[in-house]
């Protein structure tokens, strides 16, 4: 049974992990480690105004389960960070990294090549729909997002198009934080301090259902259609010719799992198409399984003209991230002196690549896609028991990927101020999960939700954990409010 995790004091001499320096993990942590997206009062004395918490220190992973340094065991409901597809503890993955690194541990892929990059270079085009037959790896997401909008400005430098350049996304959504990626990202609050920004990209609405405008509601392929042509106009208004890519999640993450209205990507497409603008499937959450299949845009039946992806390639064994490009944006850079300048002395390292062809060997022998479609509708079933609760008024994802949308009134879908969404959220849900055993994402960035994005490997006894927990956190959660 999980034992409940507890906010230990960084005085505590029954834990037992210190550093080599003989420090405390949390004592080390407070001092030296810079969180990434972290709020570091949390973890200051006191004395210095800080809250005085420990840092969660995990470390330890077995299949859908971690440890903390104090023993407590949780649910991992986020695969570390929608990464850990096969699941923790995997030898397998752990021997195959093991052996590149015996083998050939690095070289890089400046005009040279090793073994591991052109095996995976060769599986994940194979993958990859249509004619997306060219990878350029990457070490991570936002990696990827700055490559494929590089390569669409140089694409139509090269192709007699030097003025398109912009780029449409939208509102809410994450696309990494390196200065391109944070400006194609739609979340005013993560950019303010960073602004200005790259410039050139452009807003339209999301395809939020549960917030669409309310004459469109109750008619998900009307909004569909309403949501795509705002990308139409955004060209438009914009200049044709001077937008070079749409750059969209299939199921949009932030905000809280937005799953694309029927018709929506046949029109997205359409519109692409008669503007020549390039369609990028931001899959850097939803590849390799997420949604079912490996790359997403097979689940929403369209073919993109670039893939970014990274997380599950590995299942974070190791760091990784490719762009996939079709046959027609790598055609200029087959002759003449012409290259695509731009690369990272770390993209499809050997360690990573083989970890990856391992992982997907996983993929394929224990049939995890198909494991994501049979088991989906289950999952989402499972959750939408939620909805029986004041406090939930959607439930909504598609494959092992959900968002719980928390509101303070059902009937008008009245949503909490800023202050009400920092006491329920950071105030409660956040640590009160984790105490009850559970480790996922209680985020604000669009209206609040809580975000299930578990290993691929879980069935209907972990869902079933997975809801009375969140039910005993969220119905304690009321007598909070
Ligand atoms: C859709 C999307 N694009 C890009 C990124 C950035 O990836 P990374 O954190 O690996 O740079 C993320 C990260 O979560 C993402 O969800």
């Amino acid at each position: 049974m999980t034992t409940t995790a507890q906010n230990v004091s960084t005085q505590d001499t029954t834990a037992k992990t210190r550093t080599p320096a003989g420090t405390l993990y949390a004592d080390a942590a407070r001092d030296h480690l810079w969180g990434h997206f972290t709020r570091h009062s949390v973890f200051e004395s006191p004395a210095d105004g800080g809250l005085g918490q420990q840092i969660p220190i995990i470390t330890r992973g077995d299949g859908w389960k971690i440890w903390d340094d104090q023993g407590n065991e949780y649910i991992d409901g986020l695969a570390g960070l929608f990464v850990v597809q096969v699941g923790h503890g995997r030898e397998e993955l752990a021997q195959a990294a093991a052996k590149q690194s015996r083998e050939l541990a690095f070289f890089p892929l400046w005009s040279y090549a090793h073994p591991r990059a052109i095996e995976l270079a060769e599986r994940l085009a194979g993958h990859a729909p249509g004619d997306l037959n060219r990878v350029f790896f990457t070490s991570g997401g936002g990696e990827s997002v700055e490559t494929a909008w590089k390569l669409a400005k140089q694409y139509f430098k090269l192709t007699g198009k030097p003025t398109k350049h912009k780029v449409i996304s939208r509102s809410v959504a994450y696309h990494g934080t390196p200065q391109g990626a944070l400006s194609i990202t739609g979340i005013p609050d993560a950019k303010a301090m960073f602004e200005p920004l790259v410039p050139g990209t452009h807003k339209v609405p999301n395809t939020n259902l549960y917030r669409a405008p309310e004459h469109l509601r109750e008619d998900e392929k009307a909004f569909g259609r309403w949501a795509a042509d705002r990308i139409a106009e955004a060209i438009e208004f914009e200049g044709p010719d001077t937008v070079a890519a749409v750059f969209l999640e299939p199921v949009q993450n932030s905000g809280g799992c937005f799953p694309p209205p029927a018709g929506y990507f046949e029109r997205v497409r359409e519109i692409c198409d008669e503007y020549d603008v390039l369609l990028v499937s931001d899959e850097v959450i939803c590849a390799f399984g997420r949604i079912g299949s490996m790359f997403a845009c097979d689940d929403f039946g369209y073919v993109p003209d670039m893939i970014t992806c990274a997380k599950g390639i590995t299942s974070g064994y190791a760091p990784m991230g490719a762009m996939i490009a079709s046959d027609r944006l790598f055609e200029p850079f087959r002759h003449g002196t012409t290259a695509f300048t731009h690369g990272f002395t770390f993209g499809g390292h050997p360690v990573a690549a083989a970890v990856a062809m391992t992982n997907l060997d996983i993929f394929e022998r224990e049939r995890l896609g198909d494991r994501v479609k049979e088991n989906a509708p289950a999952f989402r079933a499972t959750l939408e028991k939620l909805l029986d609760l004041p406090l939930v008024g959607d439930v909504r994802g598609a494959g092992y990927f959900y968002g719980i949308e928390l509101v303070k009134d059902k009937t008008t879908r009245e949503t909490f101020n800023e202050a009400e969404s920092e006491r329920l959220l950071r105030g409660f849900l956040s640590k009160a999960l984790f105490a009850a055993g559970i480790y996922c994402r209680a985020d604000d960035r669009g209206d609040p939700v809580i975000q299930l994005a578990p290993p691929l490997i879980m069935g209907q006894a972990e869902f079933d954990d997975i809801e009375s927990r969140l039910r005993g956190v969220l119905t304690e959660a009321e007598n909070y409010l």
